[in-house]
C-alpha cells in the first residue's frame, strides 16, 4: 500500500550535514516553549538521539563534554537508576541512555557502575523479562534495555541471561516476527528489541533468520520508505528498528536501498535542518537520529558507521565492548 509524496528523486537530494549539526545543537536553547516543557519526560534520551546523530554525522564534539556528563549525573538517583531529568523518578529507559551517552563520550568512570548494574539486574522478573521500572510494567523494550547497558558496564553475569533468552523466544511468532510479550502482535520496534537481545546474548543461532528477513523486507513500500507492521504508513524510525534488524540477520541486502536513502533524504528540513517521520512534517531529535542511522547503515557517504545493536557509533561499541 504505497503512499505518494512531492519529493525529489534521491539522486537530486544531499544529505545537509551542517544544517543537521546545527538544528541539534541548538535544541536545548528553546526552552521557554511548550514542547520543551512536555518533553521533560523524555530528557535523557533526547541527549542521547542528538549526541549520537552528531557523533554519525563526525561532529563528536558539537555538544560539550563537561556539561554532559553533569546533566547525566545530575539525573543518577539514590537506588542506582537514573531518571529522564533530575527531579523525576528511576526508569530503565532513562538509565539505558545515560550509560550510552557516558560509554560515547568515554565517561563512563564517572559513575559508581556497580550500583547502577544492579539496579537493572534487580528489574529482571521470574519469567527472564524485565520491569521498566519498580512500578512493574513489563516488555522486550526493557528486556534489551537491560541487555544493551549491562553489557556495555561489563555486568552481565548479574542476570540471569538464559531465562531472558528464553522469554524473548516465547515472544516468537508464527510469521517469524516478535511482539512485545508472549502472544503479542509481531511489530517491528519489538522485533529490534527481540533480535538485538538475542545478538548481545550470542543466541541469535536459534532463530529462523528467512522467515524474519521475509517479514522485514516486506516493511517497504512503494515509495521507498519502511513502515512497522502490515498495513501501516512508512516512517523514517522504521529505517532503524527494520534495518537493523535485517543487518543483525545478515539480510540488509533485501531492502531496496536506493528508495529508502530516497524516502529519508526527503524527509530533511531543508531550512532548519534535522528529519521528520514523513516528508512535510514537523522534524524532531528522535527521526532526525533514526534517519542517520539507516543511511549509515545503508554506507551512506559521510556518516560514521553505526553498530546495528546498540544503535551508537561502531568506534564506541567497539572501545567499549573490546569487539
Ligand atoms: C516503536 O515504537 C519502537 C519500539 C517499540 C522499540 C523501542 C525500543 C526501545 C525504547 C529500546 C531502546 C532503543 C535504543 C535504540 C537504544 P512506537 O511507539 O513509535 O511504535 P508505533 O509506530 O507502533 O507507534
Ligand atoms: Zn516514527
Amino acid at each position: 500500500m504505497a503512499t505518494t509524496s512531492s519529493r525529489a528523486p534521491a539522486a537530486t537530494l544531499a544529505l545537509h550535514v551542517e544544517k543537521h549539526v546545527h538544528y541539534i545543537t541548538t535544541l536545548d536553547t528553546a526552552k521557554d516553549t511548550l514542547s520543551y516543557h512536555l518533553s521533560e519526560h523524555l530528557r535523557i534520551n533526547g541527549v542521547y538521539w542528538g549526541l549520537t546523530a552528531l557523533h554519525l554525522l563526525g561532529h563528536p564534539e558539537a555538544l560539550p563534554r563537561d556539561e554532559t556528563i553533569s546533566f547525566v549525573t545530575s539525573c543518577l538517583q539514590p537506588c542506582g537508576g537514573f531518571s529522564s531529568a533530575p527531579g523525576h523518578d528511576a526508569h530503565l529507559l532513562s538509565t539505558v541512555s545515560a550509560v550510552q551517552i557516558l560509554a560515547t563520550i568515554d565517561a563512563l568512570d564517572t559513575i559508581d557502575t556497580t550500583l547502577v548494574a544492579k539496579w537493572v539486574a534487580g528489574l529482571q522478573q521470574e519469567d527472564g523479562v524485565f520491569a521498566g521500572d519498580e512500578w512493574g510494567e513489563t516488555d522486550t523494550r526493557f528486556l534489551y534495555g537491560a541487555l544493551n547497558c549491562l553489557s556495555l558496564l561489563g555486568k552481565m553475569e548479574l542476570i540471569d541471561v538464559e531465562k531472558a533468552v528464553e522469554y524473548v523466544l516465547r515472544c516468537w511468532n508464527t510469521d517469524g516476527g516478535f511482539g512485545m510479550a508472549p502472544g503479542a502482535e509481531s511489530h517491528s520496534g519489538q522485533i529490534f528489541t527481540c533480535v538485538g537481545a538475542l545478538t548481545i546474548a550470542g543466541r541469535l543461532g536459534e532463530i529462523d533468520g528467512e522467515m524474519l528477513g521475509d517479514w522485514l523486507a516486506e516493511r517497504q513500500l512503494a515509495n521507498g520508505g519502511l513502515n512497522g507492521r502490515p498495513e501501516k504508513l512508512e516512517d523514517v524510525c522504521y529505517s532503524w528498528w527494520v534495518l537493523s534488524s535485517l543487518a543483525m540477520i545478515g539480510r540488509l541486502g533485501w531492502i531496496d536501498k536506493e528508495g529508502l536513502v530516497g524516502f529519508i533524504l526527503g524527509c530533511q528540513d531543508e531550512k532548519k535542518g534535522g528529519i521528520s517521520d514523513r516528508p512535510n512534517d514537523e522534524v524532531d531529535v528522535f527521526h532526525t537520529v533514526f534517519g542517520l542511522a539507516g543511511l549509515s547503515l545503508l554506507g551512506y557517504e559521510g556518516l560514521q558507521e553505526v553498530d546495528p545493536v546498540y544503535c551508537m557509533p561502531r568506534s564506541v561499541t567497539k572501545r567499549v565492548l573490546g569487539n
